[in-house]
């Protein structure tokens, strides 16, 4: 019920009687009062007139399952929905929800993570108040091959909706960072749990730095935030939501073909590396060459003496040629 009534409050810019709550929820003007305490409490302002009822007058940036339930429209990401204001990390949550028979689409999502996890084996700070760290757990039907295209699918939509819900003009650095003005404010790390040649499930973790304002000194150079780049405070529900709805159609697109070929041409769009130098840290040996997009297999296209050498993500990082992009 209170996901419901926080839903029509965010919906309606007049004033709802609380006899007409109290008929559609069959419920005691008393209990609708309650509700409405409880939601001042978490720091919505909600102004009540005699006679007219409630209106929402403006809400914060919370972070709560109702806030986020009560704006999200997707049919299957993130329906089933596990919020913790702190946890060890939002990956090993959302597999071991999954291995317990959670559906596809499951989503975990943090205020603080105590054990987050980066990639090749790096810790990623996640300090509560300011940020979203969370993980949504996928049952794909197909091989275990596909699966780390699926990255390149969450980075096109967490690159859409912040694109969406602020004024920057966010871009992905192939193939599991977003950056604003070339600085980072993404992460992704995908984890995939196989059987022979099945897949249990594929785990996506994303942090992105939304409000943070100062970072830690070993990655300030090329870490910064939504708000330092674009002065604006964000909503991180409404963010939130927006990503599960972007990834939600780009998902299906994708598995159409169960390859990127709907999704390049917006992808390549949104590419910081298009037709730029880029270092590509091979651990067989470094090079450089230009990239000139992915293909629908979601390998980097590096142009290197008049040849295209095809990059596969797992081993390689890619590098501008005098910095991080
Ligand atoms: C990276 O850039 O190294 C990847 C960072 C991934 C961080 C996210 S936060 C939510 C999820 N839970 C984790 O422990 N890690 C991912």
């Amino acid at each position: 019920m209170k996901t419901k009534i926080l839903k029509q409050l965010s919906e309606q810019d007049s004033y709802i009687s609380g006899q007409e709550l109290c008929d559609q929820f069959g419920v005691s003007r008393t209990a609708i009062w309650k509700v409405m305490n409880q939601l001042k409490e978490e720091g919505y302002i909600i102004e009540s007139v005699p006679n007219k009822g409630y209106h929402l007058v403006s809400k914060p940036d919370i972070l709560s399952k109702n806030e986020i339930e009560s704006g999200l429209d997707t049919k299957w990401a993130g329906r089933k929905l596990y919020y913790f204001d702190e946890t060890g990390s939002t990956n090993d949550d959302v597999k071991r929800f999954a291995e317990e028979g959670d559906p596809h689409g499951t989503l975990v999502v943090a205020d603080k993570q105590n054990a987050g996890r980066g990639r090749r084996g790096r810790t990623w700070v996640s300090e509560k108040g300011d940020n979203v760290y969370f993980s949504i757990a996928l049952k794909p039907d197909m091989s275990p091959n596909n699966a780390s295209m699926l990255t390149l699918v969450m980075a096109l939509a967490v690159t859409k909706a912040i694109r969406e819900e602020t004024e920057l003009e966010a871009l992905i650095k192939w193939p599991n960072d977003i950056v604003v003005n070339h600085k980072k404010v993404c992460g992704m790390l995908t984890e995939m749990t196989m059987e022979l040649d099945y897949i249990h499930e594929v785990v996506i973790g994303v942090g992105i730095n939304i409000n943070q304002t100062s970072f830690p000194e070993e990655i300030q150079q090329n870490a910064s935030s939504l708000y330092v780049e674009g002065g604006k405070k964000i909503m991180r529900s409404a963010l939130l939501q927006k990503v599960m709805r972007f990834f939600e159609q780009y998902y299906e697109q994708f598995m159409e073909t169960q390859d990127l070929s709907k999704l390049i041409p917006e992808y390549n769009q949104l590419l910081v590396n298009l037709d730029t130098g880029v270092k590509v840290l091979d651990p067989k040996g470094e090079y450089e060459g230009v990239a000139r997009g992915v293909d629908e297999q979601g390998q980097l296209l590096v142009e290197k003496d008049g040849e295209i050498i095809k990059v596969y993500a797992g081993e390689v990082s890619v590098r501008g040629f005098y910095g991080y992009v």
